[in-house]
């Protein structure tokens, strides 16, 4: 799955390779999601949230930054982060996002991580997202 580039024609086909990639993840990880508006990256995270584990739906947190599941198998806490609205690196803070990515049980996915500058940690699986047409995005898995 890593490294690889992927096509997709639709949202669905989207969330159905989110929901295989959550399997390679575990408590501690951080996913960060690259790509402009549109992109896909809520799409996938849906898909990703479904293949965690989590039944309720996973709405965009564009307007309250972050929102956070209880994932009862992985005994963890899912973190979905939407830093599009955020200014500096003080409103990171000040959401206390430095203190979770620190948190041995937690699974955080970060949409607009470039806000972040170095306070992403080193080990953070990147994925980009490109718009292709209004059914098509690619894809990319990056290695660490
Ligand atoms: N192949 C595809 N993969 C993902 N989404 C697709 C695809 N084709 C069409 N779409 C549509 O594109 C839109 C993607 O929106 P989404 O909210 O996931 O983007 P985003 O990257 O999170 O944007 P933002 O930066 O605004 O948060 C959705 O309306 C989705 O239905
Ligand atoms: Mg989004």
């Amino acid at each position: 799955m890593k490294n690889e580039e992927i096509l997709t024609s639709s949202a669905d086909e989207t969330q159905k390779i989110a929901e295989n990639f959550a399997f390679t993840l575990s408590a501690g990880d951080c996913v960060a999601l690259h790509g402009d508006l549109g992109s896909g990256k809520t799409t996938f995270t849906q898909g990703l949230a479904k293949g965690l584990g989590i039944s309720h739906p996973i709405t965009s947190p564009t307007f309250i930054i972050m929102r956070s599941y209880l994932l009862k198998e992985k005994k963890a806490l899912f973190y979905h982060v939407d830093l599009y609205r955020t200014q500096d690196e003080a409103d990171i803070k000040g959401i206390g996002l430095d203190s979770i990515l620190k948190e041995k049980n937690a699974i955080v996915v970060i949409e607009w991580p470039e806000k972040m500058g170095n306070m992403l940690p080193l080990e953070t699986k990147h994925i980009y997202f490109e718009f292709m047409n209004d059914s098509e995005r690619k894809i990319r898995f990056e290695n660490n």
